[in-house]
């Protein structure tokens, strides 16, 4: 699988990998993510391709954390490395004192639903399926159970995000701020204490832009979650308390 294929159904999806020989459970105190020491090789072919060469980041829980980078500098590889949803070459990842990198797949599917809200590049909804279904469907693989249950909760997750008049719209009839915020009440969807967005305005006017900024710096600030953010975005520095920039396969903060 490669960075560009990471979507809404691999996120939920398990993956290969060995058993675990250990999981160290300490809890790091304030560090909502750690990694240390990441790799990233691709092969294709006969060639082998080093997009990451040993990424160190520490991002503190409640901050909002910008990456930023050239286009093809691994952003995206190295955000789905920190969801859970690629393995690294070498290194380890620790979100919320957990070393995921250490986790079978069973152990790391159930972590991520519980603990990550993922927000995909292009928003990555069901076309047909409408605003409160795309929503339903991410409780229900979360484990919410009941149908009324999920569609009351849908409801207001789709408030929180200003859409409450939108829930029975399909995609294909909302704006393209409107879909992000679909996409936003999906990865709330749970609770979860990290939120990951990949380029959340890149598609976006500068108000519904705008708009969408101030509902993720709303969701770190008020809720203190994690929120690391991809971006090309300037307007989002205004919001950040960190920004770190991948070149070369290497962070600079
Ligand atoms: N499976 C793969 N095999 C070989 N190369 C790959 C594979 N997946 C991604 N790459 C390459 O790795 C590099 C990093 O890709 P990635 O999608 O992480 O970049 P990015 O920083 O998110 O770029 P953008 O800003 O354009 O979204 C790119 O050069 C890409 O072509
Ligand atoms: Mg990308």
């Amino acid at each position: 699988m490669t960075a560009s294929h990471v979507n809404f159904a691999t996120f939920v999806q398990t993956r290969d990998r060995p058993a675990p020989t250990s999981i160290n459970v300490k809890r790091l105190k304030g560090q909502a993510i750690v990694a240390q020491g990441v790799e990233m090789v691709y092969h294709s072919g006969s060639q082998d391709y080093q997009v990451l060469r040993g990424v160190d980041l520490t991002i503190h829980q409640g901050d909002i954390h910008l990456l930023m980078g050239p286009s093809g500098s691994g952003k995206t590889t190295l955000l789905s490395i920190l969801a859970g949803i690629l393995t690294p070459t070498a290194g380890s990842v620790n979100l919320l004192g957990q070393e995921i990198t250490q986790m079978s797949r069973e152990q790391l599917a159930h972590f991520r639903l519980q603990n990550i809200g993922f927000i995909f590049q292009g928003f990555n909804l069901f076309p047909a399926l409408t605003a409160s279904e795309n929503v339903e469907i991410a409780l229900k693989v979360k484990g919410v159970r009941g149908a009324s249950n999920r569609r009351r909760q849908a409801h207001e997750l789709l408030t929180q995000v200003k859409l409450d008049d939108r829930i029975n719209h399909l995609p294909r009839d909302l704006s393209g701020g409107q879909k992000q915020r679909v996409a936003i009440a999906r990865a709330l969807a749970g609770n979860p204490q990290i939120m990951m967005a990949d380029e959340p305005t890149a598609a976006l006017d500068s108000h519904s832009g705008h708009a969408v900024i101030e509902l993720l710096r709303q969701l770190a600030k008020e809720s203190n979650r994690t929120v690391l953010i991809v971006t090309h975005d300037p307007r989002l520095m205004d919001v950040a308390d960190r920004v770190s920039s991948l070149e070369d396969g290497i962070l600079q903060n």
